[in-house]
Protein backbone atom coordinates (compact mmCIF):
# COMPACT_ATOMS: atom_id res chain seq x y z
CA UNK A 1 0.00 0.00 0.00
CA UNK A 2 2.06 2.48 -1.30
CA UNK A 3 -0.09 5.74 0.08
CA UNK A 4 -1.08 4.16 3.24
CA UNK A 5 2.67 3.75 4.57
CA UNK A 6 4.89 7.29 3.63
CA UNK A 7 8.12 7.58 5.14
CA UNK A 8 8.17 11.04 7.05
CA UNK A 9 12.00 11.42 6.90
CA UNK A 10 11.59 10.78 3.21
CA UNK A 11 9.09 13.42 2.37
CA UNK A 12 11.21 15.74 4.41
CA UNK A 13 14.75 15.21 2.21
CA UNK A 14 11.63 16.87 -0.75
CA UNK A 15 12.36 20.40 -1.93
CA UNK A 16 9.27 21.66 -2.63
CA UNK A 17 7.41 24.15 -0.66
CA UNK A 18 5.32 22.36 1.45
CA UNK A 19 8.05 20.13 2.78
CA UNK A 20 10.73 22.91 2.69
CA UNK A 21 9.34 25.92 4.09
CA UNK A 22 8.63 25.22 7.71
CA UNK A 23 11.62 23.85 10.17
CA UNK A 24 11.77 19.87 10.78
CA UNK A 25 9.74 20.35 13.96
CA UNK A 26 6.85 20.97 12.27
CA UNK A 27 4.56 18.82 10.36
CA UNK A 28 3.10 20.36 7.04
CA UNK A 29 -0.31 19.97 6.22
CA UNK A 30 -0.76 23.63 4.47
CA UNK A 31 0.27 24.07 0.84
CA UNK A 32 -1.74 22.04 -1.79
CA UNK A 33 0.83 19.36 -2.51
CA UNK A 34 -0.23 15.71 -2.02
CA UNK A 35 2.72 13.41 -0.04
CA UNK A 36 2.23 10.69 -2.09
CA UNK A 37 5.00 9.23 -4.37
CA UNK A 38 4.74 9.92 -8.17
CA UNK A 39 2.58 8.15 -10.80
CA UNK A 40 4.83 5.08 -12.14
CA UNK A 41 3.97 6.18 -15.75
CA UNK A 42 4.86 9.84 -15.02
CA UNK A 43 7.89 8.93 -13.40
CA UNK A 44 8.91 6.82 -16.45
CA UNK A 45 8.23 9.72 -18.64
CA UNK A 46 10.41 11.69 -16.95
CA UNK A 47 13.16 9.66 -16.89
CA UNK A 48 12.94 8.42 -20.75
CA UNK A 49 12.67 12.74 -21.19
CA UNK A 50 16.31 12.81 -19.38
CA UNK A 51 17.75 9.94 -21.14
CA UNK A 52 16.62 11.52 -24.65
CA UNK A 53 18.63 14.92 -23.31
CA UNK A 54 14.82 15.90 -24.18
CA UNK A 55 14.51 19.51 -22.43
CA UNK A 56 14.38 21.87 -25.24
CA UNK A 57 11.03 24.05 -25.97
CA UNK A 58 7.67 22.47 -25.62
CA UNK A 59 5.43 21.54 -28.95
CA UNK A 60 1.77 20.67 -28.13
CA UNK A 61 2.41 17.14 -29.74
CA UNK A 62 0.36 14.64 -28.12
CA UNK A 63 -0.74 16.75 -24.66
CA UNK A 64 -4.21 17.89 -26.56
CA UNK A 65 -5.48 14.16 -27.85
CA UNK A 66 -4.17 12.67 -24.36
CA UNK A 67 -5.99 15.16 -22.52
CA UNK A 68 -9.21 15.38 -24.52
CA UNK A 69 -9.37 11.27 -24.60
CA UNK A 70 -9.08 11.53 -20.36
CA UNK A 71 -11.73 14.26 -20.50
CA UNK A 72 -14.24 11.82 -22.44
CA UNK A 73 -13.29 8.55 -20.21
CA UNK A 74 -13.27 10.93 -16.57
CA UNK A 75 -16.53 13.17 -17.36
CA UNK A 76 -17.55 12.10 -20.59
CA UNK A 77 -17.20 15.31 -22.08
CA UNK A 78 -16.48 15.80 -25.94
CA UNK A 79 -13.60 18.14 -26.69
CA UNK A 80 -12.30 19.06 -30.18
CA UNK A 81 -8.64 19.13 -29.32
CA UNK A 82 -8.15 22.51 -31.74
CA UNK A 83 -9.70 24.03 -28.82
CA UNK A 84 -7.16 22.68 -26.09
CA UNK A 85 -4.25 24.81 -25.56
CA UNK A 86 -1.26 24.52 -23.50
CA UNK A 87 -0.51 27.36 -20.20
CA UNK A 88 2.09 26.91 -17.80
CA UNK A 89 -0.09 26.42 -15.57
CA UNK A 90 -3.97 27.44 -14.30
CA UNK A 91 -3.49 30.66 -12.85
CA UNK A 92 -1.54 32.13 -15.76
CA UNK A 93 -4.14 30.95 -17.79
CA UNK A 94 -6.83 32.74 -15.82
CA UNK A 95 -4.52 35.80 -16.38
CA UNK A 96 -4.06 34.94 -19.77
CA UNK A 97 -7.82 35.09 -20.57
CA UNK A 98 -8.43 37.65 -18.36
CA UNK A 99 -5.98 39.81 -20.59
CA UNK A 100 -7.30 38.43 -24.21
CA UNK A 101 -11.08 38.52 -23.64
CA UNK A 102 -11.78 41.71 -20.77
CA UNK A 103 -10.99 45.18 -20.77
CA UNK A 104 -8.47 46.51 -18.19
CA UNK A 105 -10.73 47.66 -15.17
CA UNK A 106 -13.31 45.02 -15.65
CA UNK A 107 -15.06 43.54 -12.78
CA UNK A 108 -14.52 39.86 -11.96
CA UNK A 109 -16.78 38.11 -9.47
CA UNK A 110 -15.38 35.15 -7.26
CA UNK A 111 -16.76 33.47 -4.16
CA UNK A 112 -15.05 33.60 -1.05
CA UNK A 113 -13.71 31.74 0.63
CA UNK A 114 -11.75 31.24 -2.10
CA UNK A 115 -7.98 30.06 -3.15
CA UNK A 116 -5.98 33.10 -2.38
CA UNK A 117 -4.46 34.07 -6.22
CA UNK A 118 -8.50 34.56 -7.06
CA UNK A 119 -8.02 37.55 -5.43
CA UNK A 120 -4.41 39.00 -6.65
CA UNK A 121 -4.21 37.58 -10.10
CA UNK A 122 -7.07 39.50 -11.74
CA UNK A 123 -5.74 42.46 -9.37
CA UNK A 124 -2.40 41.54 -11.09
CA UNK A 125 -3.85 42.27 -14.52
CA UNK A 126 -5.94 45.48 -13.52
CA UNK A 127 -8.92 44.22 -13.11
CA UNK A 128 -11.33 45.10 -10.28
CA UNK A 129 -12.85 41.88 -7.74
CA UNK A 130 -16.35 41.74 -6.94
CA UNK A 131 -16.31 39.27 -3.94
CA UNK A 132 -20.06 37.59 -3.96
CA UNK A 133 -19.18 35.29 -1.22
CA UNK A 134 -20.40 31.63 -0.67
CA UNK A 135 -23.32 31.48 1.24
CA UNK A 136 -23.81 28.78 4.14
CA UNK A 137 -26.61 25.80 3.54
CA UNK A 138 -26.40 24.33 6.79
CA UNK A 139 -23.03 22.68 7.24
CA UNK A 140 -22.12 23.45 4.05
CA UNK A 141 -21.88 25.84 1.27
CA UNK A 142 -23.47 27.05 -1.51
CA UNK A 143 -23.59 29.12 -4.36
CA UNK A 144 -25.23 32.43 -3.87
CA UNK A 145 -27.04 33.08 -6.73
CA UNK A 146 -29.30 36.28 -6.15
CA UNK A 147 -25.85 37.75 -4.91
CA UNK A 148 -24.41 36.70 -8.61
CA UNK A 149 -27.54 38.36 -10.11
CA UNK A 150 -26.88 41.37 -8.36
CA UNK A 151 -23.68 41.64 -9.15
CA UNK A 152 -24.09 40.81 -12.98
CA UNK A 153 -26.74 43.21 -13.09
CA UNK A 154 -24.67 46.15 -11.51
CA UNK A 155 -22.03 45.63 -14.34
CA UNK A 156 -19.88 42.90 -14.02
CA UNK A 157 -19.44 40.33 -17.21
CA UNK A 158 -16.77 38.03 -16.00
CA UNK A 159 -17.33 35.29 -13.33
CA UNK A 160 -14.26 32.80 -12.25
CA UNK A 161 -15.86 30.39 -10.89
CA UNK A 162 -13.36 27.27 -9.04
CA UNK A 163 -15.28 23.95 -9.75
CA UNK A 164 -14.51 22.05 -7.75
CA UNK A 165 -14.40 24.40 -5.03
CA UNK A 166 -10.58 25.09 -3.03
CA UNK A 167 -11.24 25.28 0.11
CA UNK A 168 -15.16 24.39 0.76
CA UNK A 169 -14.31 21.20 -1.29
CA UNK A 170 -17.57 21.27 -3.16
CA UNK A 171 -18.13 20.02 -6.57
CA UNK A 172 -21.19 22.06 -8.01
CA UNK A 173 -24.17 19.94 -9.59
CA UNK A 174 -25.48 20.21 -13.00
CA UNK A 175 -28.22 22.23 -11.34
CA UNK A 176 -26.74 24.55 -9.38
CA UNK A 177 -24.35 25.10 -12.77
CA UNK A 178 -27.42 25.33 -15.33
CA UNK A 179 -28.30 27.88 -12.74
CA UNK A 180 -25.20 29.97 -13.16
CA UNK A 181 -25.46 29.54 -16.95
CA UNK A 182 -28.58 31.07 -16.98
CA UNK A 183 -28.17 34.02 -15.12
CA UNK A 184 -24.88 34.14 -17.15
CA UNK A 185 -26.80 33.92 -20.52
CA UNK A 186 -28.96 37.02 -19.30
CA UNK A 187 -26.06 39.42 -18.47
CA UNK A 188 -23.79 38.65 -21.27
CA UNK A 189 -20.93 37.06 -18.83
CA UNK A 190 -18.08 35.21 -19.56
CA UNK A 191 -17.69 32.43 -17.01
CA UNK A 192 -13.87 31.35 -16.18
CA UNK A 193 -14.02 27.89 -15.13
CA UNK A 194 -10.87 26.92 -12.72
CA UNK A 195 -11.37 22.62 -12.89
CA UNK A 196 -8.29 22.11 -11.88
CA UNK A 197 -9.31 19.49 -8.82
CA UNK A 198 -11.92 18.31 -11.11
CA UNK A 199 -10.16 14.63 -11.72
CA UNK A 200 -10.16 13.95 -7.54
CA UNK A 201 -14.10 13.99 -7.59
CA UNK A 202 -14.36 11.45 -4.65
CA UNK A 203 -17.15 8.75 -4.51
CA UNK A 204 -20.73 10.08 -4.33
CA UNK A 205 -19.96 13.66 -6.27
CA UNK A 206 -19.68 13.84 -9.96
CA UNK A 207 -17.93 16.63 -12.02
CA UNK A 208 -19.91 18.45 -14.51
CA UNK A 209 -17.87 20.88 -16.48
CA UNK A 210 -19.11 24.15 -16.77
CA UNK A 211 -18.65 23.14 -20.86
CA UNK A 212 -21.46 21.21 -19.84
CA UNK A 213 -23.79 24.09 -19.18
CA UNK A 214 -22.29 26.95 -20.99
CA UNK A 215 -22.71 25.37 -24.77
CA UNK A 216 -26.28 24.55 -25.28
CA UNK A 217 -26.80 28.66 -23.80
CA UNK A 218 -24.31 29.66 -25.93
CA UNK A 219 -22.74 31.36 -22.76
CA UNK A 220 -18.92 31.86 -23.36
CA UNK A 221 -16.72 30.02 -21.45
CA UNK A 222 -13.25 29.13 -20.72
CA UNK A 223 -12.03 25.82 -19.11
CA UNK A 224 -8.48 25.94 -17.04
CA UNK A 225 -7.50 22.56 -15.74
CA UNK A 226 -4.32 20.39 -15.29
CA UNK A 227 -3.05 17.46 -14.37
CA UNK A 228 -1.14 18.96 -11.75
CA UNK A 229 -3.01 18.39 -8.73
CA UNK A 230 -4.21 14.78 -9.42
CA UNK A 231 -0.82 13.68 -9.92
CA UNK A 232 1.00 15.62 -7.91
CA UNK A 233 3.31 17.24 -10.67
CA UNK A 234 2.53 21.36 -10.05
CA UNK A 235 6.18 22.38 -10.16
CA UNK A 236 6.59 21.07 -13.60
CA UNK A 237 4.01 23.62 -14.96
CA UNK A 238 1.83 22.58 -18.02
CA UNK A 239 -2.08 23.03 -17.90
CA UNK A 240 -4.75 23.21 -20.19
CA UNK A 241 -6.66 25.89 -21.48
CA UNK A 242 -9.87 24.90 -22.80
CA UNK A 243 -11.45 27.60 -25.67
CA UNK A 244 -16.02 27.27 -24.86
CA UNK A 245 -16.21 30.19 -26.75
CA UNK A 246 -15.77 31.65 -30.30
CA UNK A 247 -14.19 34.95 -28.69
CA UNK A 248 -10.78 32.47 -28.02
CA UNK A 249 -9.31 31.68 -31.51
CA UNK A 250 -5.66 31.22 -29.66
CA UNK A 251 -3.36 31.78 -26.71
CA UNK A 252 -0.35 34.05 -27.90
CA UNK A 253 2.58 31.65 -28.81
CA UNK A 254 4.60 32.99 -26.27
CA UNK A 255 2.30 31.47 -23.79
CA UNK A 256 2.86 28.23 -24.70
CA UNK A 257 6.48 27.98 -25.05
CA UNK A 258 6.56 28.91 -21.30
CA UNK A 259 5.30 25.59 -20.55
CA UNK A 260 7.90 23.28 -19.08
CA UNK A 261 8.74 19.82 -21.35
CA UNK A 262 8.72 17.81 -18.90
CA UNK A 263 5.52 18.91 -17.29
CA UNK A 264 4.07 18.54 -20.74
CA UNK A 265 5.79 14.82 -20.98
CA UNK A 266 4.47 13.80 -17.63
CA UNK A 267 0.85 15.52 -18.30
CA UNK A 268 0.53 13.04 -21.49
CA UNK A 269 1.24 10.11 -19.44
CA UNK A 270 -1.39 11.24 -16.59
CA UNK A 271 -3.80 11.51 -18.40
CA UNK A 272 -2.86 8.25 -20.64
CA UNK A 273 -1.38 5.78 -18.12
CA UNK A 274 -2.78 7.32 -15.01
CA UNK A 275 -6.03 6.08 -14.62
CA UNK A 276 -4.67 3.18 -11.99
CA UNK A 277 -2.86 5.48 -9.52
CA UNK A 278 -5.95 8.24 -9.61
CA UNK A 279 -7.59 5.47 -8.81
CA UNK A 280 -5.62 4.55 -5.54
CA UNK A 281 -5.38 7.86 -4.75
CA UNK A 282 -9.06 8.71 -4.43
CA UNK A 283 -9.51 5.12 -2.80
CA UNK A 284 -7.14 6.89 -0.14
CA UNK A 285 -8.76 10.31 0.12
CA UNK A 286 -12.23 9.03 0.71
CA UNK A 287 -10.72 7.30 3.56
CA UNK A 288 -8.86 10.16 4.71
CA UNK A 289 -12.04 12.47 4.62
CA UNK A 290 -13.91 9.43 6.63
CA UNK A 291 -10.97 9.10 8.86
CA UNK A 292 -10.95 13.11 9.81
CA UNK A 293 -14.33 13.16 10.73
CA UNK A 294 -13.97 10.52 13.61
CA UNK A 295 -10.76 12.17 14.74
CA UNK A 296 -12.23 15.86 14.38
CA UNK A 297 -15.46 14.57 16.88
CA UNK A 298 -13.30 12.36 19.22
CA UNK A 299 -9.92 14.90 19.41
CA UNK A 300 -11.15 18.33 18.31
CA UNK A 301 -14.58 19.18 19.87
CA UNK A 302 -15.61 22.80 18.51
CA UNK A 303 -14.00 22.51 15.47
CA UNK A 304 -16.83 22.04 12.75
CA UNK A 305 -15.64 20.18 9.56
CA UNK A 306 -17.75 18.67 6.46
CA UNK A 307 -15.73 16.29 4.87
CA UNK A 308 -15.16 17.45 1.20
CA UNK A 309 -16.60 16.40 -2.09
CA UNK A 310 -13.33 16.83 -4.48
CA UNK A 311 -9.81 16.84 -3.33
CA UNK A 312 -7.67 16.77 -0.49
CA UNK A 313 -8.12 20.18 1.11
CA UNK A 314 -10.80 20.67 4.19
CA UNK A 315 -11.98 23.45 5.66
CA UNK A 316 -12.41 23.51 9.59
CA UNK A 317 -13.91 26.33 11.11
CA UNK A 318 -12.69 27.08 14.21
CA UNK A 319 -14.96 29.68 15.56
CA UNK A 320 -15.71 27.86 18.88
CA UNK A 321 -12.18 27.30 19.57
CA UNK A 322 -11.55 31.02 20.44
CA UNK A 323 -8.19 31.49 19.30
CA UNK A 324 -7.96 34.65 18.25
CA UNK A 325 -8.16 35.77 14.86
CA UNK A 326 -5.45 33.69 13.59
CA UNK A 327 -6.65 29.92 14.49
CA UNK A 328 -3.42 28.27 12.50
CA UNK A 329 -0.82 30.52 13.81
CA UNK A 330 -1.94 29.11 17.04
CA UNK A 331 -1.55 25.64 15.95
CA UNK A 332 1.73 26.35 13.75
CA UNK A 333 3.11 27.85 17.47
CA UNK A 334 1.71 25.25 20.41
CA UNK A 335 1.16 22.35 18.02
CA UNK A 336 4.15 22.82 15.13
CA UNK A 337 1.53 21.46 12.62
CA UNK A 338 1.35 24.11 9.51
CA UNK A 339 -2.51 24.69 8.00
CA UNK A 340 -3.15 26.96 5.92
CA UNK A 341 -4.40 30.77 7.54
CA UNK A 342 -8.57 31.55 6.91
CA UNK A 343 -7.78 34.79 6.34
CA UNK A 344 -5.96 34.65 3.57
CA UNK A 345 -9.12 33.14 1.78
CA UNK A 346 -11.35 36.29 2.42
CA UNK A 347 -11.10 38.48 5.24
CA UNK A 348 -14.37 37.35 6.86
CA UNK A 349 -12.92 34.03 6.64
CA UNK A 350 -10.21 34.50 9.46
CA UNK A 351 -11.87 32.12 11.87
CA UNK A 352 -11.50 29.39 9.54
CA UNK A 353 -8.26 27.07 8.90
CA UNK A 354 -7.86 24.77 5.61
CA UNK A 355 -5.96 21.68 6.27
CA UNK A 356 -4.61 19.66 3.62
CA UNK A 357 -5.20 15.53 4.23
CA UNK A 358 -3.35 14.28 0.62
CA UNK A 359 -1.13 11.99 2.77
CA UNK A 360 -0.89 8.59 4.70
CA UNK A 361 -3.59 7.76 7.69
CA UNK A 362 -0.77 7.81 9.94
CA UNK A 363 0.50 11.51 8.90
CA UNK A 364 -2.95 12.28 9.15
CA UNK A 365 -3.64 11.12 12.60
CA UNK A 366 0.07 12.65 13.59
CA UNK A 367 -1.67 15.95 12.55
CA UNK A 368 -4.31 15.32 14.21
CA UNK A 369 -2.87 14.99 17.42
CA UNK A 370 -0.67 17.44 17.20
CA UNK A 371 -3.51 20.23 16.78
CA UNK A 372 -5.33 18.48 19.94
CA UNK A 373 -1.96 19.27 22.10
CA UNK A 374 -2.14 22.67 20.63
CA UNK A 375 -5.82 23.29 21.82
CA UNK A 376 -4.99 21.16 25.42
CA UNK A 377 -2.67 24.01 26.73
C1 LIG B 1 -8.44 26.06 -7.35
C2 LIG B 1 -6.99 26.14 -7.72
N1 LIG B 1 -6.63 26.77 -8.85
C3 LIG B 1 -5.36 26.87 -9.22
C4 LIG B 1 -4.36 26.34 -8.44
C5 LIG B 1 -2.95 26.52 -8.85
O1 LIG B 1 -2.73 25.90 -10.03
P1 LIG B 1 -1.50 26.28 -10.93
O2 LIG B 1 -0.29 25.97 -10.12
O3 LIG B 1 -1.68 25.40 -12.10
O4 LIG B 1 -1.65 27.74 -11.24
C6 LIG B 1 -4.68 25.67 -7.26
C7 LIG B 1 -3.62 25.11 -6.43
O5 LIG B 1 -3.82 24.66 -5.37
C8 LIG B 1 -6.03 25.57 -6.90
O6 LIG B 1 -6.39 24.95 -5.79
Amino acid sequence: MPFGDLDVAALRKRRSAKWSVYPPDVLPAWVAEMDFPLAEPVRAALHEAVERGDAGYPREGELPDAFVAFAQRAFGWTIDPARVFMVPDVMDGVAKALELLTERGAQVVINSPIYPPFFAVPAAVERRIVDVPLRRDGEGWALDLDGLERAFAAGARTYLLCNPHNPVGRAFTRAELEAVADVAKRYGVLVISDEIHAPLVLPGATHVPFAFVSEPRGVDAVVLTSASKAWNIAGLKCAQLVACTPRLKTVPRSVRYSVGIFGLFASVAAFRDGGPYLAEVIAQLDRNRALLGELVARELPGVRYRAPEASYLTWLDCSALGLGDDPAAVFLERGKVALSRGRDFGAANAQYARLNIGTSEAILREVVDRMRRALAR
